[in-house]
């Protein structure tokens, strides 16, 4: 049994369709993850003192406030940078948790299923309101298992697609393998119904192998930096737009 499955089972037992965990930092310290990004591959901040951040899938809030507070003290600007970070996820609850634990007003959360048809419209939306044509940087922390679980091969592609359309960089951590053998074993336990697509699925075991193959032939983006495993055996893939 690796780590989450332990984990997961302990505090979080029923079976999760999205991955949606009420009490994932509980179990999965945000601060690990921040411990794990290189501080030094970021962009500048914009002449207009602006950088803005978008976190898919944020769960809580939790990680999302920490990226934000990261971002302040590790983007190079002149004076004071002033970054805006977008958190979205499609549980509603998730996402009023995540709105009653912030304090920081240039965070917001909404909430969002990003493979449903109108998401690119609340997001350009979002970066209108902030005078922006695409996010400085994504950030999707463990969550392309749960879009390739739910949406297949092409899911995937779609998802890394339309991620890289409106951002500069994307941060991708995509779980192992083994994770979604774990996620469909948990269904079953639960008696729900297991994922519709896990045996049509293509793209299996090396899923970094996969989701960098995606990055550099579907979507052009070029490579920056792929860190070390992680306690949960996960790297993370850091790609940027071609200039
Ligand atoms: C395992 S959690 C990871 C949370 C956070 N990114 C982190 O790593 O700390 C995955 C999150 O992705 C969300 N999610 C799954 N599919 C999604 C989708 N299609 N659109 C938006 N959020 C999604 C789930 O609701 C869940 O909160």
């Amino acid at each position: 049994m690796d780590k989450e499955q332990e984990n997961v089972e302990k505090t979080d037992p029923e079976g999760h369709r999205y991955g949606n965990f009420i009490n994932y930092y509980t179990f999965h310290p945000a601060q690990e993850r921040i411990e794990q990004l290189p501080q030094d591959i970021w962009s500048s901040c914009h002449l207009d003192s602006k950088y803005s951040a978008l976190d898919i899938g944020c769960n809580a809030g939790n990680l999302s406030s920490m990226l934000y507070n990261f971002l302040e003290n590790n983007i190079s600007a002149d004076g004071k940078c002033d970054v805006s970070l977008l958190g979205v996820d499609l549980d509603p609850i998730l996402i009023e948790r995540a709105r009653a634990q912030n304090s920081i007003p240039k965070i917001k959360f909404e909430c969002l299923d990003v493979l449903s048809k109108g998401s690119k419209t609340v997001l350009s939306k979002y970066l209108e309101s902030i005078k922006r044509t695409r996010f400085d940087v994504a950030f999707c922390f463990s969550i392309t298992m749960w879009i390739h679980l739910n949406h297949g091969d092409s899911g995937l592609i779609e998802f890394l697609k339309l991620v890289c359309e409106i951002s500069d960089m994307i941060v991708v951590e995509p779980q192992q393998w083994k994770s979604y053998r774990n996620a469909s074993r948990r269904l079953r336990r639960a008696n729900a119904t297991d994922f519709p697509l896990i045996n049509k699925l293509n793209f299996t075991h090396d899923m970094e192998m996969h989701v960098e193959n995606i990055l550099r032939n579907e979507c052009h983006f070029s490579n920056v930096m792929v860190t070390n495993q992680n306690n949960w055996k996960r790297k993370v893939l850091i790609y940027k737009r071609k200039s």
